[in-house]
């Protein structure tokens, strides 16, 4: 097991407080969070629980940072959402390892794509900064007006943000939202709230001018929601699950805020006939395994041809076979443990209720489940029909339902019989087919003969109850503008 580093080790000892315009300052209530490490149910440390009051406080210090951020060069902001980046880069093993202790994921998986892909998206995303650009349009019943659009920042937003990438979350909110102007108050989730405080120390280090970042630490009733009903709040963006989504739109309508909810997902892959049987395998599992399934976009429903069903059921249960579950700093260990033991027992009771409706665990037991943490094994499905909880509910844990089709009708139909529509998989080498499945399916991203792939320049964002508003790319910076338009008379 990788010892834990020691500026790690000082991180976790200090007392945290809540980051609010540019300080770390106690909550106005006394009461603390605890803060677990899921590999051996232990407290690594204790949180502030911030409360409405201090929610007060953090919006106040965004809106009074507004005109000074806005007022700011482009080409300054550029820089500093870049120079965070960078030091992103440069405290890569650190902020893997925190990560690591506070969520379970493997540090190898934290190395390898959160933080290349929050830093990544920090530097996109400076990039933008500078590009922000309006119209001049001649209005098509006269041209004696000069017409213009500007695209300005929509003001102060709240984000509340999940504990499946926790500091790869906070890199989603902050590049769009600070690129384009606004200012910020971020709530991490309640069971990963280190990485983010980290962050705000780096964030001082860098120089952002006081109050553009706020970050403020509680859970989910305490902080979440009067963050999502402040009146001072100009627009909320929301990671997480649905039905927490739906309360923060009741909460949202008082002051009519702006809006992006990145939701849950019950996402579909399609593995025809004629599919890479080798890549399917290995691209299905990473699909539902990865991050031990806590992935909005797992693509935990698999529907195979009849023709290979067999064939593929075998060799998937037999890559699943090949997980070894272990803490995430133990390099030998391929999967962690789930994030809390709410998640573990929430996990363990979808695999109960599969039996109990009568569908089948195929999944052998090889991998040993260690005892101590919030462990869950690997398991597959067969044989469960449309309606059991399995195949409607988002799991979020490392399971993976496998069904048939015998046709691309029937697959598509299967694909779609969902309230969700986050993502999906396609397996074919036919390209006709290609194109058919892909606009066929209700889904906000088809993946082809690839699954999860990820850029700062491609957006990405549910259909139905998956949510609405785009992520990454360009279009993630529509939701965190609004356009003026300006009408000039020039008799
Ligand atoms: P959640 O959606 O309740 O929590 C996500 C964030 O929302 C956290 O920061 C939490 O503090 C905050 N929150 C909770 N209630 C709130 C409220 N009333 N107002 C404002 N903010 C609020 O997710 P939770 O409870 O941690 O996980 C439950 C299930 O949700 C998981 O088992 C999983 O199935 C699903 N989930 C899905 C995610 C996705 O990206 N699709 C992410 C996290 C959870
Ligand atoms: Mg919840």
């Amino acid at each position: 097991m990788a010892p834990v580093m020691d500026s790690v080790a000082s991180f976790i000892s200090r007392e945290h407080q809540l980051f609010i315009g540019g300080e770390f300052v106690p909550s106005k209530g006394t009461s603390r969070l605890d803060v677990y490490n899921p590999a051996d149910d232990t407290v690594l440390t204790t949180v502030a629980a911030a409360g409405a009051e201090d929610i007060d406080a953090a919006v106040a210090a965004a809106r009074a940072a507004l005109p000074e951020w806005r007022a700011l060069p482009a080409a300054r902001r550029a820089e500093l959402l870049w120079n965070l980046g960078t030091r992103i880069t440069e405290l890569a093993d650190e902020f893997a390892q925190i990560d690591t202790l506070n969520n379970g994921k493997t540090t190898a998986d934290a190395m390898a794509v959160d933080i290349p892909l929050v830093t990544g998206l920090l530097k996109y995303y400076a990039g933008w900064a500078t590009k922000l650009e309006g119209r001049t349009i001649t209005p098509m019943g006269g041209s004696n007006f000069h017409v213009y659009t500007r695209r300005e920042p929509i003001g102060v937003v709240g984000a509340i943000i999940p504990w499946n990438f926790p500091l790869l979350m906070c890199g989603y909110k902050l590049g769009p939202a600070l690129a384009t102007g606004n200012t910020i108050v971020l709530k991490p989730a309640e069971q990963t709230p280190l990485s983010a405080l980290r962050l705000a120390e780096i964030i001082r280090e860098v120089g952002f001018p006081d109050g553009v970042i706020n970050i403020v630490t509680g859970d989910g009733p305490g902080a979440g929601a009067p963050l999502a009903a402040h009146h001072g709040v100009d627009k909320i963006t929301f990671t997480g699950e649905t039905t927490t989504g739906q309360k923060i739109i009741d909460a949202a309508k008082g002051n009519m805020k702006k809006m992006s909810l990145e939701l849950g997902g019950k996402s579909p892959s399609l593995v025809f006939a004629d599919a890479d049987l080798d890549a399917a395998v290995e691209g299905t599992f990473g699909a539902v395994y990865f991050n031990q399934g806590q992935c909005c976009i797992a693509g935990a429903r698999v529907f195979v041809h009849d023709d290979i069903y067999d064939e593929f059921t075998q060799r998937l249960v037999d890559r699943v076979s090949q997980i070894r579950l272990g803490p995430g700093l133990d390099p030998d260990s391929t999967m962690g443990p789930l994030v809390s033991r709410e998640q573990q027992t929430r996990v363990r009771g979808f695999i109960d209720s599969g039996v109990e409706q009568g569908a089948t665990i195929v999944s052998d037991a090889q991998s040993p489940v260690p005892e101590q943490g919030y462990f869950v094994r690997p398991t597959v499905f067969t044989g469960a029909t449309a309606d059991m909880r399995i195949m409607r509910e988002e799991i979020f844990g490392p399971v993976a339902v496998v069904g048939k089709f015998s046709d691309e009708e029937q697959a598509i139909a299967a694909a779609n019989d969902t309230a969700f529509g986050l993502c999906s998989g396609v397996w074919t080498r036919d390209s006709a087919r290609v194109h058919r499945v892909a606009a066929g399916i209700e889904a906000g991203t088809v993946y082809v003969n690839t699954y999860g792939m990820f850029d700062p320049a491609v957006p990405y964002g549910g259909f139905k109850m998956s949510g609405f508003g785009k992520e990454l790319g360009e279009e993630s910076l529509d939701s965190y503008l609004q356009t003026k338009t300006v009408w000039v008379n020039l008799d």
